[in-house]
């Protein structure tokens, strides 16, 4: 070896070297660099310390009041009761506090004239058609022991390998069983009302420091003792003392709080209580409206019926069935297909300024075979139709139409001098995307992983003032900083993909020319992940919340990306 080297001139040796040195340097330098990312971009290194004691041991003493009782309010309740001594959900729908909002049968009850009632008043899109992507499911098992035994008592298939049969612009992006060894990250997948219902059972079997209040979250009072100067963490901000909560009865009281949670989804509730006469603030906003559509079709199903349907695999042995999502330059349709517990069966026949409104299985397989893609819709799809046909399924089916409203990005992030320091938002109150690939509901899981990170490590300070015991001055700030990094590219990346349609109302001061080189960047990178399991499993794992989104951006995947572009000539 070293009379090779002294073969080797000096002019070319140096160059040489130099550059084995900085693969040596490199290889290092690219781990930390994905390390940071995971971090910034992620919550899986908050899952570790999620649902468990105080690192310091002795819960704050103190109450946390969570906003909402949904989704968002639920996991940021869980988390919080692992670190308060005291935790208020405080939710206007007063039957999810009683034993109903434990068991979803009431959504089993039978359709009539193809209508059943929501009775989730509040929210929207509760009989819609949701799915959770596999960081959810990491979450739920961290947060709660009896999570899996008691997701299988709604259907023994409710945890399954997560394949969501994606057909992206009609090719079959395939999941990686290659990279995983044939054996899929787990996800869970029940319908959404048997999601919320299941989360309040495991928030009340769980965490006996939580208590469910009937009420409406109206208002603030500040700390008249002001922040915490001098102190441990001291900032400039106002700190809330108590929250004001109105019963249903109309009597306001004033409850004394450490942390205060804006879970309220879509009434962004936290933007009237923090701008008052006095100090009015005006939060910044992006508002853009992709005009989407949404029918949920919901069948009752006999599996004897469906054995001739040549699904790959089996039907009996599948989850989800179909996931049509469509390339903005040739179709605006989605179809999204799901087996559901109790013998169910979801459809999505939805999208993009869409007229069609599917109200019998007729209609389904006629909005089916007008789908334009690379493939057409698989025949199993039309035996599925045939099946449900032959077995009467409209009889029973029920079809429900959504509009979806506009798609909201709050920027608290932006405005941190200016809101209490003990105030964070989780959920749809932050940031609410258009759902089509069901994302909203993974997005609170990460917001309130990032919430335990946060308060695993952040001790309370002592007030002198008021002698006691508060929440840093940074608290909010951490928050909100940390949150925002791993929830902003949902925005980003959702509203990029809704600007290829040109019935998208795009935000003030943007164009729908914005947001061009990440479509051509995302569909050259799907062209590539169908050929490859090591692309294709960069894609699946970011998109499943379980890798950072930076991983579909490294230097060899951006010069295959950049190549398959190339090629197409679409560059
Ligand atoms: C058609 C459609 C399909 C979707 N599909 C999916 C999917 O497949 N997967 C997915 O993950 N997500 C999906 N989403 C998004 C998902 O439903 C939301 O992200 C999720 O519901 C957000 O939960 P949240 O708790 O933040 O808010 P919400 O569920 O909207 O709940 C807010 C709660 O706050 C309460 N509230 C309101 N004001 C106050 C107040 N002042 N005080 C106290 N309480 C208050 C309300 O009563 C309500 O209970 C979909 C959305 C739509 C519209
Ligand atoms: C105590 O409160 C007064 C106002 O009541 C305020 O000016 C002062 O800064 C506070 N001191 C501390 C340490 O918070
Ligand atoms: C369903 O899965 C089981 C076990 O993996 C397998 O034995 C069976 O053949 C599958 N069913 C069909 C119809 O393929
Ligand atoms: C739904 O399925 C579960 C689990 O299989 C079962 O315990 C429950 O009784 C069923 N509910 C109805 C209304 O059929």
């Amino acid at each position: 070896m070293s009379s090779l080297i002294q073969a080797i001139p000096p002019q070319i040796l140096y160059p040489l070297s130099f550059i084995a040195g900085l693969v040596l340097f490199l290889g290092p330098i690219s781990t930390w660099y994905r390390n940071k990312k995971v971090t910034e971009l992620t919550a899986l290194n908050d899952l570790a310390d999620l649902g468990k004691p105080r690192i310091e041991g002795k819960r704050i003493d103190g109450t946390a009041v969570v906003a909402g009782g949904s989704v968002a309010g639920l996991l940021t309740a869980r988390v919080c009761s692992a670190h308060f001594s005291r935790v208020l959900i405080v939710e206007p729908e007063g039957w999810t506090a009683t034993a109903e909002g434990l068991s979803d049968e009431a959504r089993l009850s039978k359709a009539e004239n193809g209508k059943k009632p929501n009775i989730r008043t509040r929210v929207q899109q509760y009989t819609s058609l949701h799915s959770y992507q596999p960081f959810t499911y990491l979450a739920l098992k961290e947060m709660f022991p009896d999570f899996e035994a008691e997701a299988r008592k709604i259907d023994p298939a409710a945890i399954a390998p997560c394949d969501f049969q994606v057909h992206l612009g009609g090719r079959h992006l395939r999941p990686p069983l290659g990279f995983y060894k044939g054996t899929l990250p787990k996800f869970l997948t029940v319908s959404r009302p048997a999601y919320e219902t299941l989360l309040r059972k495991l928030v009340k079997n769980n965490c006996d420091n939580v208590e469910f209040v009937t009420g409406t979250v109206t208002g603030i009072n500040i700390d008249v003792d002001g922040p915490s100067q001098g102190l441990e963490g001291a900032g400039t901000g106002d700190r809330i003392q108590s929250v004001v909560i109105r019963s249903k009865e109309g009597v306001e009281t004033a409850e004394p709080a450490l942390l205060l949670a804006d879970c309220t989804g879509p009434s962004l509730a936290a933007l009237k209580w923090v701008s008052t006469p006095a100090k009015p603030l005006k939060v910044p906003k992006d508002v853009y409206d992709p005009k989407m559509y949404y029918t949920t079709c919901e069948y009752n199903i006999e599996p004897a019926k469906f054995e001739k349907v040549h699904f790959p695999g089996g039907f009996a042995n599948a989850s989800v069935i179909y996931n049509f999502l469509p390339d903005s330059r040739m179709e605006r349709r989605v179809l999204l297909v799901f087996k559901r517990e109790n013998n169910t069966l979801q459809f999505v026949c939805g999208g993009w300024d869409l007229a069609a409104r599917p109200k019998s299985i007729a209609d389904v397989r006629s909005f089916m075979s007008q789908i334009k893609g690379v493939d057409p819709v698989p025949d199993y799809m039309f035996q599925i139709a045939d099946a449900l046909e032959a077995s009467n399924a409209d009889a029973t089916a029920s079809y429900t139409d959504v509009k979806l409203p506009p798609c909201h990005f709050v920027k608290y992030h932006q405005v941190l001098d200016k809101i209490p320091t003990n105030l964070i938002a989780v959920g749809d109150a932050v940031l609410r995307v258009n759902p089509i690939r069901g994302q909203g509901c993974t997005k609170a899981a990460i917001g309130a992983a990032t919430l335990s990170g946060v308060l695993q490590y952040c001790n309370p300070v002592f007030h002198s003032n008021s002698s006691r015991e508060v929440l840093p001055d940074q608290f909010g700030k951490m928050f909100f900083e940390r949150q925002n990094s791993r929830i902003q590219p949902v925005w980003d990346q959702t509203k990029a993909e809704d600007y290829g349609w040109d019935t998208t109302t795009p935000v003030e001061g943007e164009s729908l020319t914005d947001g061009a080189w990440v479509r051509w960047y995302t569909w050259n990178l799907i062209a590539v992940a169908l050929n490859s399991d090591s692309v294709g499993a960069a894609v699946y794992n970011s998109a499943m919340f379980i890798a950072p989104g930076t991983d579909v951006t490294t230097p060899g995947i951006a010069l295959q990306v950049a190549w398959a572009g190339i090629k197409v000539g679409s560059l």
